[in-house]
């Protein structure tokens, strides 16, 4: 099964690229996994046409049989570069995320694990069309304490994303 996959967040020492990363490794015999960049976007204009290489990444995506999105939570919402990226698909055709199954995953220091950012996501997802998996909701709080040097080194946590990932697997066959 090949997977979009898109991260929101730039940096390099990313948390959540970690979690995909870990994520990945655990299922690289189920999934094959392509990351799609978002860093390289402008910011949306209506007044421009979508340069090419968004154009390309959407057929791209839409080709995928799967949506990943891994993401942390700015200000109770959803990173903006991940939203812009998400305005520019939008626009495009084919729509990529229309029927697309997708599931989401996040991870935070805080308590409550990227919990706003995913709802909020599912509202966009919402008019994107997306088919989004509803359970279970990966939503990793502490996740300084979780993720050390790019690891994850929480058992309870590998075995939950593990979980994830045979339901998401299922998701998609279904
Ligand atoms: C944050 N952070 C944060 N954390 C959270 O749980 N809820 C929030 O609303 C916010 N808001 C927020 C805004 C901005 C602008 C920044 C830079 C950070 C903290 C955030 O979870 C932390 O920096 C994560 O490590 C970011 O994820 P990555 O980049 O490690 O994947």
């Amino acid at each position: 099964m090949k997977i979009a996959v898109v991260i929101g967040s730039l940096r390099k020492e990313s948390v959540n690229r970690a979690v995909f990363e870990q994520y990945a490794e655990f299922n690289k015999d189920v999934f094959q996994f392509e990351e799609f960049a978002i860093g390289d976007m402008p910011l949306y204009n209506q007044d421009i046409q979508a340069p090419d290489f968004i154009q390309q990444r959407a057929q791209a995506i839409a080709d995928c049989d799967g949506v990943l999105i891994f993401s942390p939570e700015y200000n109770y919402s959803v990173p903006g570069v991940l939203k812009n990226a998400l305005d520019w698909w939008s626009r495009a055709e084919p729509q990529p995320f229309a029927g697309k199954p997708t599931a989401i995953i996040g991870a935070s220091p805080g308590a409550i694990g990227t919990a706003r950012m995913q709802y909020h996501l599912r509202q966009v997802g919402v008019f994107l069309n997306m088919r989004l998996l509803n359970k279970p909701e990966v939503m990793i709080g502490g996740a300084y304490d979780k993720v050390i040097e790019g690891k994850i080194v929480d058992d309870g946590t590998v075995e939950f994303l593990q979980t994830h990932a045979e339901s998401f697997k299922q998701f998609i066959e279904s």
